[in-house]
């Protein structure tokens, strides 16, 4: 059975047999071959898709939330604190529930999807509302945290968080049995990004690969600072996960797409819905909006005679988690009600 990633990786995270763990079992996520994709593009690439929708929680957060809870616990933390746009909340929540802590969740009102939020409730987490974006909750938590030593701050601006987060990178190593040319994801605080490039970095430096992936960060056309090099004040996309105007951890993100050859660039509303139907409607993957972002970066970018071999787009998290977005996408009106269906369905099913 798998350990979770801090048993999987306890070198290479510096963790050792007598430490105490908290642990949900995260990470070794599918690593899927999209062949339908493939051929639906007409694309010599490889393209794979690393669904951490799989994870506990339904999100990758669950890779550095480990760290950063385990951590806490062996300091002596009280409690949990965080700013979220709703999957930093739900796995803060969980590991707290399991650690026996309590997790203080502050969110920007109205604007998280609604699974995130009953995740975070139903596991206990204690959430604060606040009138303002996302960008403001964090600024609020990390000042609350320099008062109040009792608390932990687990947002991706803690460094456990994206040491655990380094482990999505060992684990596309581990089955591909080298990095692919290119790792497409999602940027919204711009945490994760820098987490693949040091797992990257580290496996090279370990001497288990040689190459070094190019990175290429897809953030929502409405709120992509990092794109149009400026602070973002009223960020807006229906991805409400990366709806993020000042990215905590952007430079370190921009220094690592660059030293990797790499680019952050912006995919619109209309392109993200259009890579969120393929990957549920070829490939049988239902993620949440914003992780359609690296699809929609990877099938805008690449053309057929690009000499690219072999592509991983991060799927960031699932799909149950915002199902108010299925609705807006009218696919509830393809429903046959009983009004409608003037056959029986034995007939109905006969005709097709
Ligand atoms: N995809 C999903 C599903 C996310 O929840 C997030 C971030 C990202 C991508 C972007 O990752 O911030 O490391 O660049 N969600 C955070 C949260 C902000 O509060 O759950 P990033």
């Amino acid at each position: 059975m798998w350990p979770g990633i801090i048993s999987g990786y306890m070198d290479l995270l510096g963790f050792t047999e007598r430490d105490l763990i908290v642990s949900l079992h995260e990470g070794n996520t599918p690593l899927y071959q999209a062949s339908n994709l493939e051929k639906a593009l007409g694309l010599k690439t490889r393209i794979y898709l690393k669904f951490e929708g799989l994870n506990p929680t339904g999100s990758f957060k669950d890779r550095g939330m480990t760290v950063a809870v385990s951590r806490a616990i062996r300091e002596g933390t009280k409690g949990i604190i965080c700013a979220s746009t709703g999957n930093t909340a739900a796995s803060a929540a969980a590991y707290a529930a399991k650690a026996g802590i309590p997790a203080f969740i502050v969110i920007p009102n109205d604007q998280i999807a609604l699974g995130k939020l009953a995740q975070a409730l139903a596991y206990g987490g204690e959430v604060l509302a606040v009138d303002g974006s996302f960008d403001y909750a964090l600024e609020l938590v990390r000042s609350l945290v320099v008062e109040d030593d009792r608390l932990a701050l687990v947002n991706s601006v803690n460094p456990d968080r994206l040491l655990g987060q380094r482990t999505g990178a060992f684990e596309i190593v581990d089955v591909l049995g080298e990095a692919p040319d290119v790792l497409s994801i999602p940027v919204g605080n711009a945490g994760n990004i820098s987490a693949y490039w040091d797992g990257f970095k580290q496996y090279k430096a370990a001497g288990i690969i040689e190459k070094l992936p190019a990175l290429w960060g897809f953030q929502a056309e409405g709120a992509a600072p990092l794109v149009t090099g400026k602070a973002v004040m009223d960020p807006r996309t229906r991805a409400t996960a990366i709806r993020i105007g000042r990215p905590a951890s952007g430079e370190k993100a921009l220094q690592a797409t660059r030293e990797s050859n790499g680019f952050v660039a912006a995919v619109s509303e209309e392109e993200i819905m259009t890579a969120w139907n393929e990957l549920a409607r070829l490939e049988g993957i239902f993620v949440e909006p914003a992780s359609a972002a690296s699809w929609a970066g990877v099938r805008k970018t690449l053309t057929s005679s690009r000499d690219i071999d072999s592509v991983v787009c991060i799927l960031t998290g699932n799909g149950l988690k915002d199902q108010q977005y299925v609705l807006e996408q009218g696919l509830h009106q393809n429903v046959v009600t009983p009004e409608e269906l003037e056959e029986s369905i034995d007939s109905y099913l006969r005709r097709w």
